[in-house]
């Protein structure tokens, strides 16, 4: 499907709520058909991507019902599918799922095999693999690929150090470690989001986090629990800017999980565009999984400023890039983009796909191994692709509101991953975007 989106006439008004946290939606689903009795979700994010899991976990036994954001779950024991697993987009999905079936008792002696579509396949599985396979797990795959086939057998715990700042591979190895006899422990680069390590204490495990060591004692067992979801910092973050854009444009969009190994953005944005963004911090809304939540007001600023993003902060940003190369292009002066690589086994390759998509609506950019430099300009109208990535697709509409002429993305249909009601909430401030 295509979305073509019409420059901004006017600024942009209102409030807006934004969907459920992508990243803890995975993990309330996981873990809760994980988990023995009743876990109730409330602000699921009912998007493909962790609608996916959601599923996964249903064919492994776990009895799952949902209502728009309201998901109940009954765990009762894990039962190897008849059939594949499909985890269509996600990432998170399918390594966070390989870690937790790849020690689980209940499926020792069964072959569970995980699929995912043609972005996924490409994507490296290498990462949540070799660790597991130093505690003693069998996975096969198509040279570090999907499909993979997990046999479940008995772990011996490990000590890790991560070679990546990857939440994907710890929680893959610390729900691996909920079932290896003694601590499981790592070390990671540099933080990575924390959402596993904060709701495990919900269902009853409790990780050992310190001096930057991350570490579960098993063999353990989860139990039900209630989980509340707060609203996606990322996907509040195309409003964000889209408002930022859009001079004297006044919005509000919460409330939004503010965890400070994910709010980079908020950081970038606050160089770019200094005093633009506050945050109101909603006291007693975090509900299980202890998460900092805040709403945020957003002024219009019209010319944002170019800046040098420090390496320190790529792993609290890293879904932000492609949104944050939108804004560079149209923002006063050089941005200068370093030790990035990982954008290039994401959904797509978002370095390279971002400058390709950037240079047809005449931004003036160079593309490097582990970055970008753009330089900030006039926008043309024109027609770009997503190429089978929901964050470029959102990325180029926010773009698109200051461009010169009207701006067609073809393959847009991938924002249903993470954020289908994205076109419905900016037409809702005001914009004139339309699906064809
Ligand atoms: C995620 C971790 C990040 C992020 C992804 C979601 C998660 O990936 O990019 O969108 O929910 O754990 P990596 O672990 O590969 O950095």
């Amino acid at each position: 499907m295509k979305l073509i989106v019409q420059p901004a006439s006017a600024p942009l008004s209102g409030a807006v709520r934004p969907p459920g946290d992508k990243s803890i939606s995975h993990r309330a689903a996981l873990l809760g058909g994980l988990a023995r009795g009743s876990t109730r979700i409330e602000g699921f994010l009912p998007a493909d991507d962790t609608l996916a899991t959601l599923n996964a976990m249903a064919e492994l036994g776990a009895a799952v019902s949902r209502n728009g954001d309201r998901v109940s779950i009954e765990g009762r024991g894990l039962q190897a599918p008849d059939h594949a697993l499909d985890l269509g987009n996600s990432g998170t999905g399918i390594r966070l799922l390989t870690g937790a079936l790849a020690g689980h008792p209940d499926l020792f002696g069964c072959r569970i095999t995980l699929v995912g579509d043609e972005s996924l396949s490409r994507r490296p599985m290498g990462r949540v693999i070799e660790p597991l396979e130093r505690m003693g797990a069998k996975i096969d795959s198509r040279n570090g690929h999907c499909p993979l086939v997990v046999r479940p057998r008995l772990l011996v715990a490990h000590e890790h150090r991560l070679k990546i700042a990857s939440a994907q591979v710890k929680s893959a190895i610390l729900l691996a470690g909920l079932h290896a006899d003694g601590e499981t422990g790592l070390f990671e680069p540099a933080p990575s989001r924390d959402h596993t390590e904060r709701l495990l204490p919900a269902f009853g495990v409790r990780p050992i986090v310190h001096a930057g060591r991350i570490a579960i004692t098993g063999p353990a067992s989860l139990r039900g629990t209630q989980v509340r979801v707060p609203g996606d910092l990322s996907s509040a973050a195309f409003l964000v800017a889209a408002a930022l854009l859009v001079k004297g444009s006044r919005i509000e969009i919460g409330p939004v999980g503010t965890n400070p190994t994910r709010d980079g953005f908020l950081r970038v944005i606050e160089r770019m565009a200094p005093g633009r963004v506050s945050r109101q911090i909603v006291a007693g809304d975090a509900g299980a999984g202890a998460e900092p939540v805040a709403s945020l007001a957003v002024q219009g600023a019209g010319a944002l400023h170019g800046l040098e993003i420090p390496a320190e902060w790529v792993p609290l940003v890293i879904d932000e890039f492609p949104l944050l190369m939108a804004l560079a292009a149209t923002a006063r002066g050089t941005t200068v983009i370093r030790g990035a690589a990982e954008l290039r086994v994401k959904e797509s390759d978002r370095l390279a796909v971002m400058c390709r998509q950037l240079r047809r609506l005449g931004v003036r950019l160079e593309e490097r191994p582990d970055g970008a430099e753009i330089v900030g300009g006039p926008i043309h109208g024109g027609v770009v692709d997503a190429e089978g990535d929901h964050r470029i697709a959102m990325s180029l509409a926010v773009l698109a509101l200051v461009a010169d002429a009207p701006v067609t993305i073809d393959n847009a249909q991938w924002i249903r991953t993470s954020y289908p009601g994205f076109a419905d909430d900016l037409v809702a401030l005001g914009s004139n975007l339309e699906w064809q």
